[in-house]
């Protein structure tokens, strides 16, 4: 195992001790990783605008999926830094570039363009988004919209921050107070229609932003209310779904139960509006 020498305080000690106290950080100690994901994250945000607005080529993954060489280029370079210094962990990435090691512990959830359609089309809301699990649990999460110049950062049981400052989410009371926001994944057709239209006319409105990653850290930071999807892939959810609940949001299925990342669905809220939402849900069971 890597070992970091990290100097975390200075006493006045004695000239015959040593005046600086260096605690051992371990290179799996979650706030470690949090550094590490963030300077991956900032260093992918630069390739991104490096090439954004620029002609770029774009290919489908299905009819209207697409992914561009930026993605790719973005994931490599992810996948290249976690195992320059994570030899051994296991990486879920969207294009495909991930690993199984086979050994249990540590899984890098990533997402190098969350966004990709608004990206090609150059539409500033779209971002990097990493997630990392130890033993099936999210310790910790960055999404990081690089021309937007935001990063959001968390780790499990140490609160949310946007660019360094504390977030919480919002206290609005009501769906019919709230700000919602859904997407339409081509995986899933025209299914959503039905709830959009009986929340656009039920709610303050409706934002599609076509970035999940950056959908979950505005609820995380209060911009909306609440927000539901189905048809996610786990890279969309994993670094989100952490930055929710250390902002103090709840995510569940629809049906109101537990939240899986490996799952395809989502129901996210400021945790005020939720039972509410599940209502919805569930009357039309
Ligand atoms: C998409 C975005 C979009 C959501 C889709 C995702 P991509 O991810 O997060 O907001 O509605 O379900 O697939 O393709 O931009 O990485
Ligand atoms: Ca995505």
């Amino acid at each position: 195992m890597l070992i970091d020498e990290f100097p975390i305080i200075s006493l006045g000690f004695s000239l015959s001790f040593p005046n600086k106290i260096t605690l051992k950080m371990s290179s799996e100690d979650p706030q470690k990783i949090l550094e590490i994901t963030k300077k991956i994250a900032l260093k992918t945000g630069e390739l991104q605008m490096e090439y954004y607005g620029k002609q770029i080529n774009i290919s489908l993954k299905g009819k209207r999926d697409l992914v561009t060489e930026v993605d790719k280029k973005c994931e490599q370079l992810i996948i290249s830094e976690i195992h320059s210094i994570y030899p051994n962990h296991n990486i879920l990435a969207e294009e495909g570039g991930g690993t199984h090691t086979e050994q249990e512990g540590f899984r890098w959830i990533i997402d190098p363009i969350d966004g990709t359609t608004n990206y090609a089309h150059n539409h500033p809301f779209f971002a990097v988004s990493i997630g990392v699990e130890k033993d099936g649990e999210l310790i910790v999460g960055v999404i990081h919209a690089p021309y937007l110049k935001e990063t959001f950062t968390a780790v499990k049981g140490q609160g949310a921050y946007l660019n360094d400052k504390k977030i919480h989410v919002s206290s609005t009371e009501t769906i019919e107070t709230s700000l919602l926001t859904t997407g339409f994944n081509p995986r899933i057709g025209d299914q959503n229609m039905p709830h959009f239209k009986h929340f656009i006319v039920n709610s303050r409105g409706i934002r599609r932003d076509g970035s999940a990653a950056i959908d979950l850290c505005y609820l995380a930071c209060g911009r909306f209310d609440g927000y539901w999807e189905k048809g996610l892939m786990p890279w969309d959810m994993a670094a989100g779904a952490l930055l929710l609940t250390e902002a103090g949001g709840k995510i569940t299925l629809w049906d109101g139960s537990p939240f899986d990342v490996n799952g395809d669905e989502l129901l996210a809220t400021n945790g005020k509006i939720h039972q509410e939402m599940v209502e919805y849900f569930a009357a039309l069971r």
